[in-house]
């Protein structure tokens, strides 16, 4: 959602907030800012609009040297997009301290906060719920800033991570979190605090995660840890498997196109010593523990959102013809707050990249309160979701920097797979219907790589109908998920209003839309379903519209009926997804460039949602 660094140490503080802002934008880009101590005086600089701007009003106006300092790069919720809400947000200066900090998350109580402040002499210059908080260190502060912060945060409800340094105490800094990501990076006599390890990589490799309801008080050669209680605890420090490498855009214009071209590698990470070919076997380590509660399973529950919600859509019909398990697919937003009946014998699997989305943990949290069994399918390791639930599976797909999420996407396909298989396996799937699965899972890196090969061929195509202002998205079965996805593709980054459906559902109303060539992209491949998509491509034609397949290669009746084709390989039905939506990640990259979008931070967006 909001991306914060903090560094302390004795290097200058500026340029490393600002490269680290700079890795952390995509967790959100409306405003930006800078607070450093120098000379026990805060320095504060704040922008509207894109880190770039931040750095130009820096090189100005000059910077402070000072080698202690916090940063923000802000996705609004309280209060619109002005210099005035962005962080860092100051104490009251009337109280007499200068306190700064910085804020990820919501702070649910900030109204009833705000109203005792207020009679207490604060002002605010804010709409913002942190400068409440920042304002409260400040009420609470009598010489230690770290007592300040703890006693301030067991007031607050909500989420939080948050960095603050005092002008007072020029050689501390103190951070804390409840709910919202924050790492501490150790190095030599300094300390990087981030949102993510994308900003701390390049510092130091030794991190560890703070817990909930903690805080960490820094000085350039020590850290304490301890609860808000004031409960000292000692943080477990681990090496990041994470290099620079990898979070570099190299010879890409985009990180969503390098993320595409990934994907082959990232499914064969994913892959990589959890098919046993030789003992017809799926290998998860992350659940063996839980092989017998999930073989007996009398229910699964899928929650998650966005193409994360897709994705679990497919893992339903996976679980259900490969497990034989009733399944369903929730909102996470939804599940949470319907009190779901979650009977014995059921498991809930969120699905998410971030392992941070706040629906989703919240919906984990339901299912636990209810005796659920909670799984994890999730992309970044050590993330509040993998750590919430019972037990997981990793995506292991490397980390995913454009807000339009692609490798992650088949990353959480492949895993759902092979969670249906694991299951399955224990069921119903006999070992040579195992078997063929799994060899043919083997030859999907491969296969994707060869869909990806027809790039121009889809951009080309694209060109043709990208001033349309109207797409739809048609599947049947396992390949309906895959037209949301599409359709979500498209809209999130090139903003042409797209809806995807299952395909039958089209002539309930939404074919009243489709006028002289109307682009309607179906994904058509050999399946179960085929003959019935074909009727609903003749639908489509009849009425003016021009039909963009994706089909299975060599299906030449698909190449008469339709205006474009994007060809994938023949493989198992229950893999389709994992070629399928190739073709439509390309089409919605191809179409917003062609608009002149900013591909990686569309509009209003952010990487991770971890506010409701
Ligand atoms: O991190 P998560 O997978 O939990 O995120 C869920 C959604 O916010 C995310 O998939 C979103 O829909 C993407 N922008 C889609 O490209």
């Amino acid at each position: 959602m909001c991306g914060i660094i903090a560094y302390i140490g004795s290097r200058e503080a500026s340029p490393i907030l600002i490269e680290g802002l700079k890795r952390l934008e995509y967790r959100g880009y409306d405003s930006a800012g800078v607070a450093v101590v120098s000379d026990s005086e805060l320095h504060l600089t704040r922008s509207v609009g894109r880190v770039r701007g931040l750095e130009d009003q820096i090189i100005k106006e000059g910077v402070a040297n000072g080698s202690i300092g916090i940063a923000h790069t802000r996705w609004a919720t309280h209060g619109g997009v002005t210099v005035e809400n962005a962080h860092p947000h100051l104490d009251d200066v009337k109280q007499g301290h200068s306190i700064a900090l910085v804020h990820n998350g919501i702070i649910e109580n900030y109204l009833t906060l705000k109203k005792w402040l207020e009679e207490k002499g604060h002002t605010f210059k804010s709409e913002t719920d942190t400068e409440v908080l920042a304002h409260l260190v400040g009420e609470l502060y009598d010489g230690d800033l770290e007592l300040a912060v703890q006693a301030a945060l067991r007031e607050v409800t909500g989420a939080y991570a948050i960095a603050v340094v005092c002008a007072e105490e020029p050689d501390v800094m103190v951070v804390g979190r409840k709910g919202s990501p924050l790492m501490i990076g150790v190095g030599s006599h300094e300390y990087v605090v981030a949102s993510d390890p994308s900003a701390i990589v390049e510092h130091t490799k030794q991190a560890f995660t703070l817990d909930d309801y903690s805080v960490a008080k820094l000085t350039r050669d020590s850290i304490r840890t301890s609860t808000i209680d004031n409960i000292e605890i000692t943080p477990q420090i681990l090496e990041l498997e994470l290099d620079l490498g990898q979070i570099e855009l190299g010879e890409f214009d985009h990180y969503m196109l390098k993320e595409i071209h990934e994907q082959p590698d990232a499914l064969q990470r994913s892959l990589q010593g959890r098919l046993d070919l030789r003992a017809g076997n799926v290998v998860l380590g992350g659940i063996t523990d839980f092989a017998r509660e999930l073989a007996t399973a009398k229910r699964v529950v899928f929650v998650g959102q966005g193409t994360a919600l897709h994705a679990a859509m497919v893992g339903e019909f996976l679980i259900e013809g490969l497990a034989k398990i009733p399944t369903e697919v929730e909102f996470a937003s939804e599940f949470r707050y319907r009190n779901p009946i979650v009977e014995p014998g059921t498991v809930v699997i969120a699905i998410s990249q971030s392992g941070e989305t706040a629906d989703t943990l919240a919906a984990i949290e339901e299912a636990k309160q209810k005796g659920a069994l909670t799984l994890g399918l999730v992309n970044v390791v050590g993330s509040t979701i993998s750590r919430e639930t019972d037990a997981g599976i990793y995506l292991r797909v490397g980390p995913e920097i454009g807000v339009a999420s692609t490798k992650a996407f088949i990353g959480q396909l492949l895993v759902t797979t092979m969670l249906a298989a694991f299951i399955g396996r224990r069921r119903y799937l006999s070992q040579d219907e195992l078997q063929m699965l799994l060899v043919s899972m083997g030859e999907i890196p491969a296969q994707v790589q060869s869909v990806i090969k027809q790039s121009d061929q889809i951009k080309a195509a694209t060109s043709r109908y990208v001033n349309r202002d109207n797409w739809l998205f048609l599947g049947r079965g396992l390949n309906y998920p895959v037209a949301l996805e599409g359709a979500l593709k498209l809209k999130e980054i090139s903003y042409i209003h797209a809806e995807g459906m299952p395909a039958a559902e089209m002539k309930h109303g939404p074919i009243a839309l489709i006028d002289e060539g109307m682009p309607v992209v179906v994904v058509a491949t050999r399946n179960s379903q085929y003959e019935k998509v074909l009727s609903n491509i003749e639908e489509v034609r009849s009425r003016g519209g021009h039909v963009i397949a994706v089909a299975t290669e060599g299906d030449e009746e698909i190449r008469s009926l339709t205006e474009e084709v994007f060809w994938v390989p023949d493989v198992p039905e229950p893999l389709q997804p994992l070629l399928t939506v190739v073709p439509l990640q390309l089409l919605a990259y191809h179409a917003a460039v062609m608009r002149g979008k900013d591909v990686d931070k569309p509009r209003n967006l952010a990487k991770s949602v971890t506010v409701e």
